[in-house]
């Protein structure tokens, strides 16, 4: 998500370190000591027609994607939502870059596999109305109220390596981990899209797949725009 929820698009600014003529988005307050990986992007990634080789949907990815020339912190802190967010915020967010709401209940789909942070996840263990009381106990001990900030939780309780649709059915039982994703289920417009996902795979996984192209074709640079990074770090 965080390389194609900016203003740029699609173009790859998260990977740049900061430089002298600006400050990059790897500092963002989302991403900050919190998203990785920057080290084992293919750099050619942007002429390659691959296909996601996890378990799970798969999709083709489109040819002819640049990387950008800049990054911009600013333009990341603004841009990317906050798991503080409330449900009408999230639906914004993702509004402001042309998805629904439905796309958003689907695309936080992905929170089926990953980690997420102490430091995100304090406010929602220890003062969260909505939270399954078992679960918010179980993940205190590896997230005390004060210090061991970046220990990490798995995003879903059930089987946090496999993807598939148990994410809703969690929603369901008060276990989302972020407060954003249980927001999806709170009594709100999204719940009943959420208990459609939790009994049907199919669906789901499709609509899933849909979206994620969707998303990669916010306005990614094609044709003479931008560059292909040598070094995903730098500009050529
Ligand atoms: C609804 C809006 C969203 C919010 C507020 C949000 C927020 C977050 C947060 C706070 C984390 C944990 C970061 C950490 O503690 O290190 C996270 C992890 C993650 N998010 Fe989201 N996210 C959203 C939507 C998405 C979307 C649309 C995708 C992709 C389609 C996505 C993919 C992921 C993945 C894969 C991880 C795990 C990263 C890892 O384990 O290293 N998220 N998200």
């Amino acid at each position: 998500m965080q390389y194609c929820f900016m203003s740029h698009g699609c173009d790859a600014p998260v990977l740049l370190d900061d430089t002298t003529n600006f400050i990059g988005e790897k500092t963002d307050s989302a991403n900050n000591n919190s998203l990785t990986g920057f080290d084992v992007v293919d750099t050619t990634k942007s002429q390659v027609e691959n296909v996601c080789p996890v378990v799970g949907p798969s999709w083709p990815l489109l040819l002819g994607r640049r990387d950008s020339t800049t990054a911009n912190l600013s333009v990341a802190n603004s841009d990317l939502p906050s798991p503080a967010l409330n449900l009408s915020g999230l639906i914004s967010a993702f509004s402001n870059k042309g998805f629904t709401a439905q796309e958003l209940v689907v695309l936080s789909g992905s929170h089926k596999i990953g980690e997420a942070k102490c430091r995100v996840i304090r406010q929602r263990i220890y003062h969260d109305a909505n939270i399954d009381p078992s679960y918010a106990t179980s993940l205190k001990s590896n997230c005390p109220s004060n210090g061991g900030d970046d220990n990490l939780a798995p995003l879903d309780v059930t089987t946090p390596t496999y993807f598939d649709n148990a994410y809703y059915t969690t929603l369901l039982s008060k276990k989302g981990l972020l407060h954003s994703d249980q927001l999806l289920f709170n009594g709100g417009s999204t719940d009943f899209q959420v208990g459609a996902y939790s009994s049907d795979s199919a669906s789901f996984l499709t609509d899933f797949a849909n979206a994620m192209v969707k998303m990669g074709n916010l306005s990614p640079l094609t044709g003479t725009s931008g560059q292909i990074r040598e070094n995903c770090r730098k500009v050529n």
